[in-house]
């Protein structure tokens, strides 16, 4: 399925449409949604339905975010028919959402994290994946796994830190060659990968199956093949990666979600302080590319 491969890992607020759809031209080989909770899929919610792939988009994850068993039931079958397989959230160290028992909650409750697979594989025909972290407050990455493959899931995941170390610190790439002697199922490396060649290291040197980039592809999707573009290239993909957001949400909502994205963009440029200063007076798409076109390399 995916073993070999580089793909964008799951965002909120960043790994919609267009983002994925500019990484993937770029080279991610496959791509997921940002997390969707079950519980806002099962109520109907308009908002969440839109985070679901589109037609045209293939190797593509639903990653979805809950805690109880039947609305993750309901939730998948809602959804199986518009990706190629679910992932389960298992990792999101966020309060709001391990408050309510989900995300790497789930990691401190190993059954409930196994009766969600174990229903999941047996209600939907598509696959079903895996992302965690090493455990919550410790490290217990061999026992999360052990329950992980015990319930056939097809792949895992692991984020290489804990919830409670949030993002400190480095992501303990040891760990995968230690997680890899006793995974039977594909092992993927999420954490701290900044470069092509962290990827490919990744996979021949601490022995996992596939990589997942985030914080890495933001300004530069270009990760995923090992290029740098020329500078007039770079321009037109920032102009088309708001285009395609202004499509899917308008223009206002599309400047707002997109000023985040667009600092990514302009880090390592020779103006980037002056050009960030600009960014609060951003209403348009037209101010954007003012802006853009004044970007020095
Ligand atoms: C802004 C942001 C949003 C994220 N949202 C999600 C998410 O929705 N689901 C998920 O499983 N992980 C999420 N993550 C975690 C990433 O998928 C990834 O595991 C983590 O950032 C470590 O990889 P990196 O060092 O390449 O960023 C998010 C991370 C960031 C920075």
């Amino acid at each position: 399925m995916i073993e070999g491969k580089i793909g964008l890992a799951p965002m909120a607020d960043y790994t919609d449409y267009a983002y994925r759809e500019i990484c993937r031209k770029n080279g991610a080989e496959f791509t997921f949604t940002e997390m969707i909770s079950v519980e806002a899929l099962i109520r109907d919610k308009k908002e969440s339905f839109s985070m679901l792939p589109k037609e045209n988009e293939k190797d593509i994850g639903i990653q979805l975010f809950g805690s109880n068993i039947e609305s993750f039931i309901k939730a998948a079958k809602l959804v199986e028919n518009k990706g190629n397989w679910i992932d389960i959230n298992a990792g999101c160290p966020v309060k709001k959402v391990i408050k309510k028992g989900a995300g790497s909650a789930l990691l401190k409750d190993l059954d409930k994290l196994g009766n969600i697979i174990k229903a999941l594989k047996e209600n939907v025909e598509i696959p079903v994946g895996v992302k965690i972290r090493l455990g919550f407050d410790e490290d217990i990455a061999e026992k999360i796994i052990e329950v992980v493959q015990k319930n056939n899931a097809n792949y895992v995941i692991v984020h290489a830190r804990t919830q409670k170390q949030l993002y400190s610190g480095e992501a303990n790439w040891k760990r995968f060659r230690d997680l890899k002697k006793i995974c039977d199922i594909p092992l993927g490396a999420s954490g701290d990968i900044y470069s092509y060649e962290d990827a490919q290291i990744l996979m021949s040197e601490y022995n996992v199956d596939f990589v997942i980039v985030a914080r890495g592809s933001m300004g530069n999707p270009w990760i995923f093949s090992n290029r740098k573009p020329e500078f007039e290239e770079f321009k037109l993909t920032i102009l088309e990666h708001i285009k395609m957001m202004i499509d899917d949400y308008g223009e206002e909502k599309a400047i707002r979600r997109f000023k985040k994205i667009f600092i990514a963009y302009t880090k390592g440029l020779k103006n980037a302080r002056e050009i960030r200063k600009q960014i609060p007076y951003i209403n348009t798409y037209n101010d954007l590319e003012k802006i853009v076109y004044a970007l020095e390399k």
